[in-house]
């Protein structure tokens, strides 16, 4: 078997978490359609090849643009559980055993829709994965940084009768010209209710906001954070203090962080002793599901077998799972390595 064919295996035999996942962006476009026509809603596109013909994305706001243009068929807690459900159920052929689920709040409250229908039809959705698929789960809340700290602030105040249901709050949207420090008040009251802070940083943005993200938001995993590598004493910095990243590969190359897969720095990464891992992020946008992710970077990138075994650990170890739970699937990580390496040799 060539090495190329034996790390595709073992990519697909090793157990994952996903952790960074924004459920609208896992609408795909017959989905997107059938809503529309549930809800009695028009698209302006005519069919579902228009929809992905037009996702020829040049950065990070022309995506955004589309992508919450399709989240406006999401109205009903039915919508919310159906596009879960379609999720979950996609990635269980993935050997996907967590789900750390992004949503955004103000998409939908800005529609009149509350934040009760959609915390409703997800969690539906989720604790019906976690019963029938093996699936469990986090939702993380995003506020959106091209709105205001004040808005973000009103936000936290409608999530707050379901805080039970959240592990983390998010920051996400357009990064560029939104730094963290604009979010440092409200995230301390999010800290102050008990709940970790994730943010999106260093994607578009520079170093620069990735360290705002750890001083200013005390996060627990800085999403993305691939820019990180420009900057030596923020890299040592993650590296001490094994602060996740979570890297979405194809994502960076469809919104044009790397012109090509076989340009990313995820190896790198590693090489510098960070705590990366492999997500999709917006799959139904970005050309692939979780184990889209981990094919690209198994056929394009120089990894070895020990670097995806270090990564589906690294998953686990960066997910917000109870230390029993983290242990029993690492374990169960170095189980499918070990048993893979006594039938290859
Ligand atoms: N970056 C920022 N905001 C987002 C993204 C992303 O990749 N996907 C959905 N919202
Ligand atoms: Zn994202």
């Amino acid at each position: 078997m060539s090495t190329v064919d034996r790390l595709q295996q073992l990519a697909a035999a090793l157990p994952k978490a996903e952790l960074h996942l924004h459920i609208e962006g896992s609408l795909e476009p017959e989905l997107m359609f059938a809503l529309a026509r549930r809800n009695k809603l028009s698209l302006r596109f005519k069919d579902v090849e228009a929809v992905r013909a037009a996702y020829a994305f040049t950065d990070l706001q022309s995506f955004l643009d589309i992508y919450y243009e399709g989240a406006a068929v999401l109205v009903q807690e039915q919508d919310f559980h159906d596009l879960a459900w379609a999720y979950l159920t996609r990635v269980a052929g993935d050997n996907v055993r967590h789900v750390e689920i992004f949503f955004d709040p103000q998409s939908h409250t800005a529609r009149g829709i509350a934040v009760e229908t959609v915390v409703a039809g997800l969690v539906a959705a989720l604790q019906k994965g976690e019963r029938e698929l093996g699936i469990t789960w986090r939702l993380i809340p995003c506020f959106l940084r091209h709105l205001s700290e004040d808005e973000a602030f009103a936000t936290l105040a409608d999530l707050a009768p379901f805080v039970h249901h959240f592990a983390a709050i998010g920051l996400d949207s357009s990064e560029r010209g939104h730094p963290p420090s604009k979010f440092a008040l409200v995230f301390a009251r999010v800290r102050e209710m008990g709940l970790k802070v994730v943010a999106h940083a260093g994607e578009e943005g520079p170093p620069a906001y990735v360290t705002e993200a750890l001083d200013l938001l005390r996060v627990s995993r800085v999403d993305h954070g691939v820019r990180s590598l420009e900057d030596a004493a923020l890299t040592e910095r993650l590296r001490r203090e094994a602060m996740p990243l979570t890297v979405c590969p194809l994502s960076n190359v469809k919104l044009r962080v790397f012109d090509r897969i076989e340009d990313h720095n995820l190896k790198r990464l590693l090489d510098a002793g960070l705590l990366a891992t492999i997500n999709s992020d917006d799959p139904a946008y970005f050309g692939g599901y979780l184990g889209d992710n981990w094919r690209a970077v198994a056929t394009a990138l120089p990894v070895t077998e020990a670097d995806l075994v270090r990564l589906a650990g690294n998953s686990f170890a960066a997910s917000f799972l109870g230390p029993d739970d983290k242990a029993r699937h690492l374990a169960a990580v170095d189980d499918v390595a070990a048993r893979f390496r006594q039938a290859g040799g």
